[in-house]
């Protein structure tokens, strides 16, 4: 195997770089770019938790695959959203979600 470089255009793991997106996240516009996920998204604004369990601990990205629901989220009125699976959409709405969610 050969290691090389790849030019950021012509990286396939860019798809969107050229393409950027906003979410508004409680309220508040976010930018991404096409191809991020929703935690990527939030994780490139610097956003490290966005759900609260029921013993008020902070959660936000944990496993990143899907496996262990750390990052729920509530996207365009729809609840429990796993936010390191879900590909961001220019326009989505982003809320946070609460320990009731987790119950
Ligand atoms: S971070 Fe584990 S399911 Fe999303």
């Amino acid at each position: 195997m050969t290691s090389y470089r790849v030019p950021a255009e012509r990286d396939p793991a860019r798809p969107g770089a050229d393409r950027p997106l906003t979410v508004v996240v409680d309220g508040e516009p976010v930018t991404g770019t096409a191809g991020q996920t929703i935690a990527g998204v939030l994780l490139g604004a610097g956003r490290r938790e966005w759900r609260t369990t029921t013993g008020g601990a902070p959660r936000g990205v944990y496993c990143g695959i899907g496996v262990c629901f750390d990052c729920l989220v509530e996207v365009n009125g729809l609840r429990d959203v796993r936010a390191c699976l879900r590909r961001a959409q220019d326009g989505d709405v982003v809320t946070r979600q609460g320990p009731e969610a987790t119950a």
